[in-house]
């Protein structure tokens, strides 16, 4: 698999976004809440980066079928925390049809968020389905319509181990 994106390449982009990030959230009651399975690689570079008080959560969704934004998301691995009152970071893997973004954000904001706003390892460069979140508040790559694994990302479940982010083919 060729490698679109290093390790190196990786780690120099989160030092830029823990900065932003730190400088946005500060003052602020802050959660971030980390997409599983994908993000958790992403999200634990990230986390150790940003010089905040925060919680940390996890929250498991289930992807929309067919392509479909349903405005739902079905839970698979609920929050551990509440999230009333505190300004949550949602951190994802991956942002592509915007379906699981818009829909994710959508619940967190029903928990009763005072803010919602997402980082995500990559943005896609895809038509965004109907209904579907047009672009994070941060991302670390923008690339092109390929399917990537590596860093979180996944073929078949595999992959999710490797250190750079590789076209998959
Ligand atoms: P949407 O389309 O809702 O989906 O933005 C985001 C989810 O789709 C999966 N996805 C990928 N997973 N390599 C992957 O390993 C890819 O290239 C890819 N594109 C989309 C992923 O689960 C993501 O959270």
């Amino acid at each position: 698999m060729k490698t679109l994106i290093t390790a190196e390449e990786i780690a120099n982009r989160i030092e830029e976004l823990a900065r932003e990030i730190t400088a946005f959230y500060q003052g602020k009651a802050l959660t971030a809440v980390v997409t599983l399975n994908g993000a958790m690689p992403f999200a634990s570079d990230l986390l150790r980066k940003i010089r905040l008080p925060m919680y940390v959560d996890t929250l498991g969704v289930s992807s929309y079928v067919n392509n479909q934004s349903s405005g739902k998301i079905h839970v698979r691995s609920p929050l551990k925390l509440p999230v009333k009152e505190r300004h949550v970071l949602l951190i994802d893997d991956i942002l592509d049809t915007g379906c699981t973004l818009a829909n994710t954000v959508a619940y967190l904001k029903d928990s009763g968020a005072l803010s919602v706003r997402s980082c995500v390892l990559l943005d896609k460069e895809t038509k965004r389905s109907p209904g579907g979140a047009l672009s994070a508040d941060w991302y670390a790559f923008r690339i092109p319509d390929v399917y990537v694994a590596g860093y979180g990302l996944d073929a078949d479940e595999y992959y999710r181990n490797l250190p750079d982010i590789k076209i998959f083919s």
